[in-house]
């Protein structure tokens, strides 16, 4: 029965695209989004709630008989979101507090994985600076160095030269100025990367269609780390073989393993994964959805996806089906992304196109399409395979119009050029 009523919090392109897979199911009548963006509002009606407001969130659910509620960014989690939600009795898809930190702490994360023997680099971390410059000195490059504190945007360094590890210690370790850190040093691992989504309940896993991302923001995977810059579905290295020892051997223990340490997850677990010469390995997980990879994975679910989130709340067993097409997306990002850019640039020409076009961050500004953030749109082609998928996207996106826009030719060259 078309009945539902559903909220979903956030405000990018992922949060599009699970608006847009709500939109085609058979029991959902009703999509409101939180705070959403200019088009997302042409399927879902906006509500005017930031992500971390929780309190005014759990309101509106109530107040709106929100049957499910559907949570995007990890902002929304590490609050605790979900675990308000469910003191007060409300459905929210999504992981609570402390199973989120299997994203926001890389050390839980590698602790768990070294207990359960799941399949990642080594690693060691410290908080002294001079212990970590010996240990980092003392190894082979390229040395991989993951901060691991409250500061967002550190980040990780992958150091080619000792004198970029130093820099990156020293700007981790020694600048307090976003409170002390502590860091991870990795063994650097070779290898094409895949995104392997999963939605978890508890020890249950239902897996979704891999994709890849593109982190890099320019062509030939050049220029610093974003975001992500394009991505594609379905991964034509990720074989069957490689898909079964990911899901069996990472994703599943690391659910049971959750289940075990009394943090178990439910939600999205999204394994970031490297395919080296013995097989998959996990680089991160996350503990949400993954953008831009959600954008090329959601549109091939045939399978209702309320359904989906609502067994998972469950426990319940759910069936998936996933259509053949392939689809790829391009990023369209504001000039001087990931630094800084300009907002408010109008868009023209995008009711011309044929792929679908996911907002990231847009506004509306007197009728008008204006450019609201770092990444503003997703162009998703689809078609046979994935050269017809990004040729269709290329196409569209010469009809798109803003000069201050730039984008990558060339997302899916691993496997297509
Ligand atoms: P992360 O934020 O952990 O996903 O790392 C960002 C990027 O750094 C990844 O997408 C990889 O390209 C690279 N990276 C992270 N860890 C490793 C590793 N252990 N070996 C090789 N590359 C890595
Ligand atoms: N595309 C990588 C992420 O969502 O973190």
């Amino acid at each position: 029965m078309k009945n539902k009523k559903v909220l979903v919090v956030g405000s990018g392109g992922r949060c599009h695209a699970i608006v847009d897979a709500l939109s085609r199911s058979p029991q959902v009548e009703k999509i409101y989004c939180a705070p959403g963006n200019a088009g997302i509002a042409q399927q879902a009606e906006r509500v005017a709630i930031g992500v971390e407001d929780v309190e005014k969130l759990a309101e509106f659910a109530q107040q709106n008989a929100i049957d499910l509620t559907v949570v995007g960014p990890e902002a929304a989690l590490a609050v605790g979101l979900v675990d308000r939600f469910e003191e007060l009795g409300l459905r929210a898809f999504g992981p609570k507090k402390a199973a989120a930190q299997i994203e926001s702490s890389k050390e839980f994360a590698k602790r768990l994985m070294a207990k359960y023997a799941i399949p990642t680099a080594g690693y060691e971390a410290f908080d002294s600076y001079d212990a970590a410059k010996e240990y980092v000195f003392g190894r082979p490059l390229p040395a991989v160095i993951k901060y691991d504190g409250l500061a967002a945007g550190k980040g990780v360094v992958v150091a080619e030269s000792y004198d970029d590890a130093d820099a990156a210690l020293k700007d981790m370790l020694l600048d307090e100025s976003f409170g002390k850190g502590r860091v991870v040093v990795e063994d650097f691992l070779a290898g094409p990367e895949f995104s392997f989504m999963c939605v978890v309940s508890g020890e249950k896993v239902y897996p979704l269609a891999m994709a890849q991302d593109h982190k890099r923001a320019y062509e030939g995977d050049k220029g610093p780390n974003t975001g992500g810059m394009g991505a594609y579905s379905p991964v034509p290295f990720v074989t069957a073989e490689v898909e079964e020892f990911a899901l069996e051997r990472i994703m599943k223990p690391t659910a049971k393993a959750m289940v075990a340490e009394g943090v178990p997850f439910k939600g999205v677990l999204y394994g970031g994964l490297i395919l080296t010469a013995e097989g998959p390995k996990v680089i991160e997980f996350n503990a949400r959805f993954g953008d831009p990879e959600t954008e090329v994975v959601l549109p091939r679910l045939e399978s209702d996806i309320y359904e989906l989130f609502d067994a998972a709340i469950d426990g319940r067993d759910c069936d998936t089906k996933w259509s053949d097409e392939a689809l790829l997306g391009i990023v369209l990002a504001s000039k001087g992304y990931p630094g800084s850019y300009t907002k408010g640039a109008v868009i023209e020409g995008l009711s011309g196109v044929s792929s679908t076009v996911y907002h990231m961050g847009t506004a509306e500004k007197e009728g008008e399409i204006v450019t609201a953030g770092g990444r503003v749109l997703m162009v998703v082609g689809r078609g046979k395979n994935l050269a017809e998928a990004r040729k269709m996207a290329l196409e569209d996106i010469a009809s798109i119009k803003c000069d201050e826009l730039f984008f990558r030719s060339d997302i899916g060259h691993k496997v297509l050029d």
